[in-house]
């Protein structure tokens, strides 16, 4: 019996250890992203990263080209944010479902502008994002913004957060597909579409054409020569960050990934990223002709609006 005893005790620890480690690398990911943004110089995701203190990851010390990798991702990051923002206040949404956005600098400042924002994480980052939303949020977003914790894979719980939402709503997801198992991944899509039958609005998400966006934004900015470079040494990046390989190849293929959309009773439809051209806060530390060709980045279709059919 002791010894049947000291198994189940020794098999629970590593399970412990195991599910521990798992909401490390996810926190790491949530943390790498809030570097970039505060490298391009947003001044929300700076005041993030100063309150949370924690050591900065990736530096000049620590990763191979670090210079462009930073810069590659911080325009590619703020690119998202603010074709975001700028989308939910286009279409004047009152209603924001922030999914697996990590800490969320974006979801503050809908909440300022006076929309409900309902950010769904990982227990963990949402302890630490209401936690920064307390600290430096405006009394308008500490009133509209709440982190709600669910896997994006549990129907009920995504269902639930939804629901405190009244009427229709703008669900943004950007960056978390790579990160899930085939099955998880449709799962999150099913939920998506329940959400929108019973709620209305849509979701935007570049996840769809990742790939080929990022290799793009460092095209832009170094060259085509050196793209395929910086996304691989991206790529490198982010898997030591989550410990184990990233699925980058899923569903980038587009006539597939709108069969994936049909397969789970969605639609999309293909916007620019902008409809007109963004003033960036990176614009101040790039060369006039690499905004020049940030600006034409802006009008291409890098955006999908998806709907329940
Ligand atoms: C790299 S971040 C996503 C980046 C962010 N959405 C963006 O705009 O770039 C991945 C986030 O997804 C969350 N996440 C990963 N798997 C999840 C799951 N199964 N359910 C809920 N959240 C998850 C993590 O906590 C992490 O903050």
């Amino acid at each position: 019996m002791k010894k049947f005893l000291a198994v189940i005790m020794f098999a629970l620890m590593l399970t412990t250890t195991a599910r521990a480690a798992e909401f490390e690398m996810v926190e790491y990911s949530a943390q790498v992203k809030l570097q970039w943004l505060a490298a391009a110089g947003i001044p929300e995701a700076q005041k993030f990263l100063k309150l949370i203190n924690r050591p900065v990851f990736f530096n000049a010390g620590n990763l191979n080209d670090f210079e462009r990798i930073e810069k590659t991702n911080a325009l590619y990051q703020e690119l998202n944010y603010a074709a975001a923002i700028e989308y939910v206040r286009g279409k004047n949404y009152k209603n924001v479902f922030d999914l697996a956005c990590s800490l969320s600098p974006r979801a503050m400042i809908l909440g300022d502008d006076g929309r409900s924002v309902i950010v769904g994480e990982l227990q963990s980052v949402c302890l630490l994002g209401d936690w920064c939303l307390e600290e430096i949020g405006s009394k308008k977003a500490i009133k509209n913004v709440e982190y709600l914790s669910f896997w994006l894979q549990d129907k009920q719980g995504m269902m639930n957060a939804a629901d405190k939402l009244k009427g229709e709503v703008c669900i943004i997801e950007q960056g978390v597909m790579i990160y899930l198992t085939d099955d998880v991944r449709a799962q999150m899509y099913e939920n998506i579409r329940d959400v929108l039958k019973k709620h209305g609005g849509c979701m935007i998400t570049s996840d769809f054409c990742q790939k080929k966006y990022f290799t793009d934004v460092a095209a832009a900015l170094y060259g085509e020569g050196n793209s395929a470079t910086l996304y691989n040494e991206t790529k490198a990046m982010y898997e030591k960050v989550f410990g184990d390989k990233i699925s980058d190849e899923s569903l980038q293929d587009e006539q597939e990934a709108l069969e994936f959309l049909k397969t789970h009773g969605l639609v999309a439809r293909k916007v620019p990223l902008f409809t007109r051209t963004p003033a960036l806060n990176i614009f101040k530390k790039l060369t006039p002709e690499q905004i020049q060709k940030v600006n034409e980045l802006t009008t291409r279709n890098y955006l999908w609006v998806i709907t329940a059919l």
